[in-house]
């Protein structure tokens, strides 16, 4: 299958595709999504196949407008409506429960709930008027691969696979949006992203960490299956705010192979770099950092000559969790001067 480019101004030949049942990559200001319509079923199993992902892993529902998800979802309550006036369109998803058989299990992974999301991204609003019905979206990039911020990573991932990328060029925050479960008593944040918890916490009080908490559960239990999403073939490693970058250097130089750094400029610039090592800029702060995160993971990855790969961290806060929470998924908890690199 030859995988065509649609510029914007497409857009139309796009729906066109997306309404003969087939796969088309839209952009939204996180990443590029893997586009079908949501209410066909043989269309949305072969996002699975394009992917390679596991079939019970449930997918977004895309919408133009939330008239969408009155039509699926059970009636809204007063906070969900908060959240959507406040956060849409934007990088924020939202889990409400189903009317009954609204979606497919094939969409919602056979859960009773679907995840919404209103991209702010004009070109794929219009996509979806277009084609007239929702999308599913997951990121448009092969299962275990970084998500693409690009239409260029989308290509690599996945062509000859799906009929066509729309291409709006790079995406705005690079990392996904924030997944919120608004389908349980508590509200429970399942993913970070741009919308941080503070912003949530002014517009609707206290939420739930089930991140948190299903990380510390989940790590000595089954850290392959929860880390290897995001992870590169090369070795990758977490440098913690705080580290001395000398003896990052002083590392390197003792290694024979090629090393890939994702860093700020001003520690970039700061140092002499030895021989082996390639640096990627990760710009000024943790908002260009997330932007650059994977665009810079894959560099490195599609280069089979790099064996390891430092990624400067940053603390905790705001976007910082949504940072960190990537990063650490494609370093798999190895933390430079740790186990892996003693
Ligand atoms: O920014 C984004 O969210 C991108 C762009 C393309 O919109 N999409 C994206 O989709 O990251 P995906 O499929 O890679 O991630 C969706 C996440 C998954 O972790 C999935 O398990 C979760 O949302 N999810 C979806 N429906 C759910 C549900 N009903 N209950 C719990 N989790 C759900
Ligand atoms: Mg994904």
């Amino acid at each position: 299958m030859e995988t065509k480019i649609f510029k914007p101004a497409e857009v139309a030949a796009a729906a066109a595709e997306i309404k003969r049942g087939n796969l088309v990559a839209f952009p939204t200001e996180t990443v590029y999504g893997l586009g079908a319509d949501a209410t066909n079923v043989a269309a949305v199993e072969k996002v699975y196949a394009a992917k390679g992902r596991p079939s019970d892993n449930p997918l977004i529902v895309h919408v133009a407008d939330e008239a969408t998800v009155k039509k699926y979802a059970q009636p809204l309550p007063a906070p969900v409506q908060k959240l959507m006036d406040t956060f849409w369109p934007g990088p924020l998803t939202i889990i409400l429960p189903l009317q009954e058989g609204a979606l497919a299990p094939q969409v919602t992974g056979g859960l009773n709930t679907a995840a919404f999301r209103n991209p702010d991204q004009p070109a794929t609003i219009e996509l979806i008027k277009e084609a007239g019905v929702p999308l599913v979206g997951p990121s448009a990039n092969t299962s275990g691969k970084p998500s693409p911020t690009l239409a260029e990573h989308v290509y690599h991932d996945l062509h000859g696979k799906i009929a066509g990328i729309l291409d709006a060029g790079p995406t705005n925050f690079g990392v996904e949006s924030t997944v919120i479960d608004m389908s349980t008593e508590r509200p429970a944040i399942l993913r970070p992203g741009a919308v941080t918890r503070a912003a949530i916490e002014q517009v609707i009080g206290p939420v739930d960490d089930q991140l948190h908490h299903v990380s510390q559960q989940e790590v000595p239990k089954a850290p392959g299956m929860k880390y290897t999403h995001y992870s590169p073939a090369a070795d990758v490693q977490i440098v913690d705010p705080g580290t001395d970058w000398e003896a990052v250097i002083a590392w390197c130089q003792k290694q024979a192979a090629q090393i890939g750094i994702l860093a700020t400029e001003n520690i970039i610039k700061r140092y002499k770099w030895p021989e082996n090592v390639v640096t990627y800029s990760l710009g000024t702060n943790v908002k260009t950092a997330s932007h650059g995160l994977f665009a810079g993971l894959r560099t490195f990855d599609l280069d089979d000559s790099f064996a390891t790969i430092l990624v400067q961290g940053f603390t905790t806060t705001g976007l910082g969790e949504a940072y960190m929470n990537r990063l650490t998924k494609a370093a798999g908890q190895h933390h430079f001067g740790g186990a892996a690199t003693d």
